[in-house]
């Protein structure tokens, strides 16, 4: 049996577990990754971050670059078509105190590939190189990308990319065996994750379904992969990444449910403000209450609700003993002033 609490390394960069948070666009907040730490993520990923917006100093697209200071390990993954912009961005990237820069070229959203990067540049190998050769040159911390198998189904591009991507200076790649074109329909073919490993010299992560401790250990020993990625499973559920490391099955009682969703809502409010923060939040409600731990009514009033603080008032009342857990949490995990929530002022100066 693989041991999950092993550590690994990326380069320089010591990763305390074989687990990692998946990037996922509209859910890898700082909330969500700071939680997935606590519950033994040894890594994770900030939501793909747009090199054009960087670029352009777009307000929104500077907020993806903060990092607390209990995150790392932690990368930012950029997602452009332009060497010479994705390495201004990615230099941006290690001047915000990330660990790792990661490079998407996975992403299969039309808004997306249009532009020419994520899963485009599967058939541009030529210029994914390019990118990568580019931003490795431009900074010190190790350089990662994020691929899924090609464009179109049955596509074998990663497994000719992947050297190539190794040999332009990546030091580690996750591999999400489904085409763009597949989406998230299918299974992930985990079985070209065991043909990419054999293929190069950098540590592989597999991502794709991976959502309990079985499934984590049989991909890790049929592939040869260093570790595993989880995404979708742990929406609303850090206690999936608490099985998948230590085992632990044990079922959340509605009190911790409802006071790890308080936290998130607090810490999600001090991250994107509170009005950007009640829309957003509304599907983690479903994520973390569904599953029968809350009646479906209680989900359905907490959806009518506006504001994150009535949110908060009906989840302690509806859950004794959260409220106390709460604190307890509070007073474990750093927050406020402990925190680097804010950009280093030179950034939004242009430097
Ligand atoms: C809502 C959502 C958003 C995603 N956003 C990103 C992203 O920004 N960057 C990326 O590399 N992958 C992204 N992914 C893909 C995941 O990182 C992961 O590879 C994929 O979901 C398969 O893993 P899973 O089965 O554990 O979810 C996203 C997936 C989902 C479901």
């Amino acid at each position: 049996m693989i041991d999950l609490r092993e550590s690994w390394r990326i380069g320089t960069v010591e990763v305390p577990t074989r687990l990692v948070l998946a990037p996922m666009a509209g859910v890898s907040v700082q909330a969500f990754r700071r939680q997935g730490r606590r519950y033994g993520a040894g890594l994770v990923c900030s939501e793909m971050v747009s090199c054009a917006g960087i670029e352009h100093r777009n307000e929104k697209t500077l907020g993806y670059l903060r990092v607390a200071a209990d995150e790392h390990p932690l990368a930012i993954q950029l997602f452009g078509s332009d060497a010479r912009s994705m390495a201004d961005a990615a230099r941006m990237v290690e001047a915000v105190g990330a660990d790792l820069v990661d490079v998407n070229f996975g992403c299969p959203v039309k808004k997306v590939t249009k532009t020419g990067a994520g899963a485009h540049l599967l058939e541009d190998p030529d210029l994914a190189c390019r990118i990568v050769e580019s931003i490795a040159s431009a900074v010190d911390i190790p350089v990662t990308v994020k691929v899924r198998r090609g464009v179109q189904n049955g596509s074998r591009a990663a497994l000719e990319l992947g050297p190539r991507l190794v040999e332009a200076g990546v030091a580690s790649i996750t591999f999400h065996p489904r085409s763009a074109q597949q989406m998230y329909t299918g299974t992930a073919d985990h079985a070209l994750t065991a043909e990419l490993v054999a293929l190069v010299d950098v540590p592989v992560v597999a991502s794709g379904d991976v959502t309990s401790r079985a499934r984590a250990q049989a991909v890790l020993a049929t592939t040869g992969a260093e570790a595993v990625m989880v995404g979708r499973g742990a929406q609303g559920n850090p206690w999936a990444l608490r099985e998948i490391v230590d085992g632990d099955t044990a079922e959340p009682t509605r009190a911790e449910v409802a006071a790890e969703l308080v936290l998130f809502v607090r810490e999600t409010v001090r991250e994107l403000g509170a009005r950007r923060a009640s829309g957003f939040l509304k599907k983690f409600y479903g994520w973390y209450l569904g599953g029968g731990r809350f009646p479906k009514e209680f989900k359905q009033e907490l959806l009518q609700l506006d504001s994150t603080d009535e949110v908060e008032r009906r989840l302690l009342a509806a859950a004794p003993g959260a409220y106390e857990i709460v604190e307890r949490l509070e007073a474990e995990v750093p927050s406020g002033a402990e925190v680097t929530l804010e950009l280093p002022v030179s950034i939004y100066g242009g430097g």
